[in-house]
């Protein structure tokens, strides 16, 4: 039902997704969701207009949407953490660049498993920080994973003092198993690093695999780690600007909450609301969801053998973004925009993503069944 879509209402949607290019364009591009908002968060938004209850929130203990986070933590990852050590913020990329400019020198390194998210390497570039490259590699049997013995190697690097985990993955779909997360200790703690844990799509992990928080598996996790999160990928309402960022840290979280509260900004109330009721209400939604998804991560690797031979697809372990090495198709290092030309479909640049990702794209195939088809055989037209 998530994904049973109307077709000409998803195309006409407002948002960047779909309007950038207009309808006549297929969107397979900005880490939105086709689906529709789930009716319980809809259905407290028109509670809280209708009530005219659009004055100022909260901005003192008891905060609703933080004793929300707690208890979501603990009940969906079994991770106890206190109210007292999250701060609430628009978004997770502010949270992520709060983090950088609190917490590390001007000029250090920040090592990132790349391909990595765009915002990354501008929120470290901005800040005058530098981006230190660790590949991940790939492999039939194991498909997108991250390299330790490089990871090894660049953290000793004596400008580097920092890693970046994308935990989920965007845009590989890598879940760092407990081991994994156990063998990214021990290099942050051989190497004094700071680790940063965007986990924006923790709840968007396919069966067998789970979301473990990377600041839970031990007290040196604890101490070395500040998590940036939000619900907002999860219901498909990132405009809505609602996240969180948590370090239990004694080191680093006594400089975070130092920050002047003002200078983050009052949080959208509105945004605050669909937070609190997805988690109160949003489980069964979430399984339908990742249901759907799941069908339609499978659903792609037919469609690439029927209109893209020769693309690479491993499937994402987690979120609904995919990774497709397209280099044999010989359309150049940047075959999204090919796309856009020739097919009219929108995908995001691999270029984008860092040096490694000439020759891929990556595409959304958060949709309905249809529209994935269709984005599909249009670009297998142009072949
Ligand atoms: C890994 C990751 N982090 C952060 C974001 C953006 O989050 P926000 O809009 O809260 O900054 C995205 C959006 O796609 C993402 O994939």
């Amino acid at each position: 039902m998530i994904f049973d879509l109307d077709t000409d209402r998803v195309k006409n949607r407002p948002g960047i997704k779909w309007q950038r290019h207009g309808p006549d364009v297929m969107a397979a591009w900005v880490a939105d969701m086709d689906v529709e908002v789930p009716d319980f968060i809809i259905d407290a938004i028109k509670k809280r207009i209708d009530t005219g209850g659009l004055g100022y929130d909260f901005y003192d203990e008891p905060i609703p949407v933080i004793e929300a986070f707690v208890n979501r933590m603990l009940a969906k990852f079994n991770w106890e953490i206190s109210g007292d050590d999250v701060i609430r913020q628009h978004d997770v990329v502010q949270s992520i660049q709060w983090a950088i400019n609190v917490l590390t020198e001007p000029g250090s390194g920040i090592v990132l498993q790349t391909p990595a998210y765009p915002p990354f390497y501008k929120s470290i570039e901005d800040l005058g920080r530098v981006v230190i490259s660790n590949p991940l590699r790939v492999s039939d049997e194991h498909g997108w994973h991250l390299d330790f013995d490089h990871l090894s190697e660049v953290a000793k690097r004596s400008n580097v003092r920092t890693l970046m985990l994308c935990h989920p993955h965007n845009p590989c779909g890598v879940v760092f198993s407990e081991s994994d997360l156990r063998t990214i200790y021990s290099i942050a703690e051989e190497n004094d690093l700071l680790v940063i844990s965007d986990e924006i799509h923790s709840d968007l992990v396919y069966e067998p695999n789970k979301h473990i928080p990377a600041a839970s598996i031990s007290d040196i996790a604890k101490q070395r780690t500040v998590t940036v999160t939000a619900a907002t990928k999860t219901f498909n309402i990132a405009g809505l600007r609602m996240s969180f960022m948590h370090t239990a840290s004694d080191k680093h979280g006594p400089l975070l909450k130092a920050i002047p509260p003002r200078l983050f900004g009052g949080i959208n109330g509105l945004g605050q609301i669909a937070t609190v009721a997805g988690w109160e209400y949003g489980d069964a939604w979430i399984a339908e969801l990742l249901s759907g998804l799941d069908g339609n991560r499978q659903m792609l690797s037919e469609l690439i053998v029927e209109h893209l031979p020769g693309v690479v697809y491993h499937q994402p372990k987690a979120t609904y973004l995919s990774w497709l090495d397209c280099n044999d198709l010989g359309l150049g290092d940047d075959p999204g925009s090919v796309f856009l030309e020739r097919a009219s479909v929108r995908l995001n640049s691999g270029l984008d993503f860092g040096e490694s990702g000439s020759g891929f794209v990556r595409l959304n195939f958060a949709t309905s069944p249809e529209l994935l088809t269709s984005t599909l055989e249009r670009m297998g037209k142009i072949l």
